[in-house]
């Protein structure tokens, strides 16, 4: 049995990997600030450090007798970071650099770093390759970049342990749809379930490699012990891609709603096209995503259908 500390356990991603660390007899241990994640989403007995990781000492208290550090803590929106780049780059780097400090320090064995497939930016060459040349278009892509190239130094250079785990677009039950960030499946959903119209920015045709959140928590799992992976950057996705009117379609179906969407023009800083290669991750983690993109999504608005009774 090991610690695991969840930096953001109280949030959408963090609190299903608390979840499925508690379920296989893991200790786990919690630090979120609340700033987006939700007391309700931490299960009853969970020793909850409230705090901020850029704020001096947080860190350290969180890391102490811990053996892996899952880092999720984050404020992961792309709008949110070219509206605010100076918060976003506290929350995302300044937060990712005392955590580094602080697990060197105390001796962690490894720590998982929540990257982003917004970091390869908007080249036209699919399917992402972790080789190719990253290209940060916005505040939110260069923050998650300078935390992976950072974890990669604290591997080389003070030999603390670390794995990046790139997510692409995940969506599943507890990802609120209360802000005008949230990931546009929670919006659509919240959308189409209360009878309104999902708004579309831009044309539709973007496409994304949607990544039920059990995917993602197996991969995460898998970085955190998986033999020969240490300072590697790893896709944690599908391998697939759909587009937003794909999307639009799908979560009609599952409702038996025709509410069609609306159009306003495309987002500041949004890519085009996302999609991830998945060899590395299958090779070097064993990794295999088994939930598809459509059982996800029913389970997803099954959640949400809770919510609204
Ligand atoms: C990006 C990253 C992802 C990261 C996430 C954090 C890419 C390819 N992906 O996701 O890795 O985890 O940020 O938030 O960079 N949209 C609408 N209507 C809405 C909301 C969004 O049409 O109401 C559109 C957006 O313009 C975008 C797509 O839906 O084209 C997905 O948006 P969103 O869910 O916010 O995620 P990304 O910005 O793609």
């Amino acid at each position: 049995m090991s610690l695991y500390l969840v930096t953001g356990g109280a949030g959408f991603i963090g609190s299903h990997l608390v979840e499925a660390l508690l379920k296989r007899g893991d200790q786990v241990r919690v630090v979120d600030n609340f700033s987006t994640g939700k007391r309700e989403n931490v299960p009853a007995g969970v020793d909850v450090i409230e705090g901020d990781l850029a704020d001096d000492g947080v860190a350290v208290r969180a890391v102490v007798g811990c053996d892996y550090v899952l880092h999720q803590a984050a404020i992961p929106s792309v709008p949110r970071s070219v509206k605010d780049p100076l918060g976003t780059h506290r929350a995302n780097v300044d937060g990712t650099m005392q955590l580094l400090v602080a697990s060197r320090d105390a001796g962690v064995k490894r720590l998982v770093f929540a990257g982003s497939s917004s970091t390869y930016g908007n080249s036209a060459v699919l399917p992402k390759r972790e080789d190719m040349r990253p290209s940060p278009i916005t505040p939110y892509a260069l923050q998650k970049y300078i935390g992976e190239q950072y974890c990669q130094l604290f591997t080389s250079l003070y030999g603390l342990e670390t794995v990046t785990t790139r997510y692409f677009n995940v969506f599943g039950p507890r990802q609120a749809p209360d802000s005008p960030y949230s990931g546009v499946i929670s919006l659509f959903i919240k959308a189409l379930l209360a009878g309104q119209s999902p708004l579309i920015h831009g044309d539709g045709r973007q496409t994304r490699d949607f990544t039920y959140v059990a995917n993602v928590v197996d991969g995460v799992l898998r970085a955190a012990t998986a033999e020969g992976v240490s300072g590697e950057v790893i896709n944690v996705a599908t391998g697939g891609r759909i587009s937003l009117l794909e999307l639009v379609r799908a979560v009609q179906l599952i409702l038996g709603s025709d509410k069609a969407p609306t159009f306003d023009p495309p987002r500041e800083g949004d890519v085009k096209d996302s999609q991830a290669d998945i060899f590395k991750a299958r090779k070097m983690l064993g990794y295999d995503p088994s939930v598809p993109f459509e059982d996800g999504l029913r389970q997803t608005v099954a959640w949400f259908k809770t919510l609204s009774v």
